[in-house]
């Protein structure tokens, strides 16, 4: 029996959120690079790109980016003055797929003012070809990695990406394959991951777990790289896939997660209830302590401990927000609650008084400028009791 492609079916409802996430992460990523010359030339390169959409006519990673890309350079929008080069190299080891993909392009998007680049190789020939060109200070680099299955961002390829400068990158991972088949010598050579240790892994954690256990910890301790995970559930849970982000900024990464939590308004990384929570993904919880989401008070305690251990100024408790996987919406909202319960002490640091109330300069230009603003502490011996509990235990 032959076996109908990818491409000659419709995408799935799992296939149509990973490329809403790529769309969501393209659209936040090109006005960063696009709007100001920062940097000589623009690349983004889709090294999976398949032939540009599914059966119905969906739109595929390609289109998804020379869409995202119209109203930049488009030669009838309005908005002409884009005067940065940009350069898309699509790539796909069938070149029958990229035959097809050139002629869509060629008829749909003939209009666009960047240059497009197509290869047919696989993508370890691809990537080596364009390394010199990433691997450039005067590019900004946008990667996707849409492979089928698990292996191609193995170690060394992950080493050299997060060393490029000004490189975000995006891919996509089968977690659960990892999972199911961690005893064979085909899944080792890739994830040498004990097996003991996978089975303490559930099965709706491991992409989460394989971005944090696995990816996180190749990145070496005088590297300032972030990565965050995007769970996806396929046929009812019986399969868990999932995109990886990484960044070597953090105005990356509040990007990747505000697009994450437009997706999923409680944990803000799966489209389904990762922590078992009972809030949200349809259902309707009956019981007070089962209206919060697991994660959020987790973290709030987080957030409590850490101005307690450290006494962090307003950059250090914004970083702690995005490598918790939060955005500075949920901190600011925990601030004001312990602001409201008059334990929070915030010190302005030019002038040494109180800081303005509600002011806590969680935002990327007060991280990027290089002095602080205010400096977060408890008023006298430490929180009270009450404030680092959680809603529940107090309701
Ligand atoms: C999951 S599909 C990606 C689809 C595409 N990004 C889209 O949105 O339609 C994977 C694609 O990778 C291609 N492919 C498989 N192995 C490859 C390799 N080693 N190098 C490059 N492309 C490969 C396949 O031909 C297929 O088109």
């Amino acid at each position: 029996m032959q076996r109908i492609g990818f491409h000659e079916r419709d995408y799935d409802a799992a296939t149509l959120l990973k490329l809403e996430i790529f769309r969501g992460y393209v659209r936040e990523w090109l006005p960063v690079f696009l709007s100001k010359k920062q940097f000589e030339q623009v690349h983004i390169y889709d090294f999976f790109a398949g032939p540009g959409m599914d059966a119905a006519g969906n739109p595929g990673s390609p289109l998804v980016i020379l869409n995202e890309l119209r109203p930049y350079l488009s030669v009838s929008s309005d908005s002409q003055n884009c005067a940065i080069p940009v350069h898309v190299h699509f790539n796909d080891v069938d070149p029958d797929k990229i035959n097809a993909l050139e002629a869509l392009v060629d008829r749909r998007l003939a209009d666009l003012r960047c240059k497009v680049e197509y290869s047919r190789k696989p993508f370890s020939e691809a990537f080596e070809d364009n390394l010199t060109l990433i691997q450039d200070r005067h590019t900004a680099n946008l990667v996707i990695i849409d492979q089928c299955g698990i292996k191609e961002v193995n170690e060394s390829i992950f080493r050299l990406l997060i060393q490029c400068s000004t490189t975000d990158l995006l891919f996509f991972i089968s977690s659960s394959i990892i999972r199911r088949f961690i005893t064979e010598g085909s899944i080792q050579q890739y994830f040498p991951i004990a097996e003991e240790t996978m089975r303490g892994v559930k099965s709706k954690h491991i992409h989460r777990y394989i971005c944090h256990e696995y990816y996180r910890k190749q990145i070496p301790h005088d590297c300032d790289y972030f990565v965050a995970p995007f769970s996806i559930e396929k046929d009812a849970g019986a399969n868990i896939y999932g995109v990886i982000f990484g960044s070597s900024v953090l105005l990356g990464l509040e990007k990747f997660l505000e697009v994450c939590w437009r997706q999923d308004t409680v944990t803000g990384e799966a489209n389904y209830s990762i922590d078992d929570d009972l809030i949200g993904y349809g259902y309707l919880p009956l019981l007070p302590e089962d209206r919060d989401a697991k994660k959020l008070d987790v973290f709030r305690q987080d957030v409590i401990a850490f101005i307690g251990d450290c006494s962090p100024d307003n950059r250090a408790i914004y970083r702690f927000t995005l490598e918790s996987g939060f955005l500075p919406k949920h901190t600011t909202a925990i601030l004001r609650e312990l602001q409201g319960q008059d334990v929070l002490l915030v010190t302005d640091l030019e002038s040494g008084k109180n800081a303005r109330k509600n002011s806590f300069y969680l935002a990327w230009k007060y991280y990027k400028s290089s002095s602080p603003r205010v400096r977060l502490s408890y008023k006298t011996a430490g929180l009270n009791e009450t404030s680092g509990k959680s809603h529940n235990e107090q309701s």
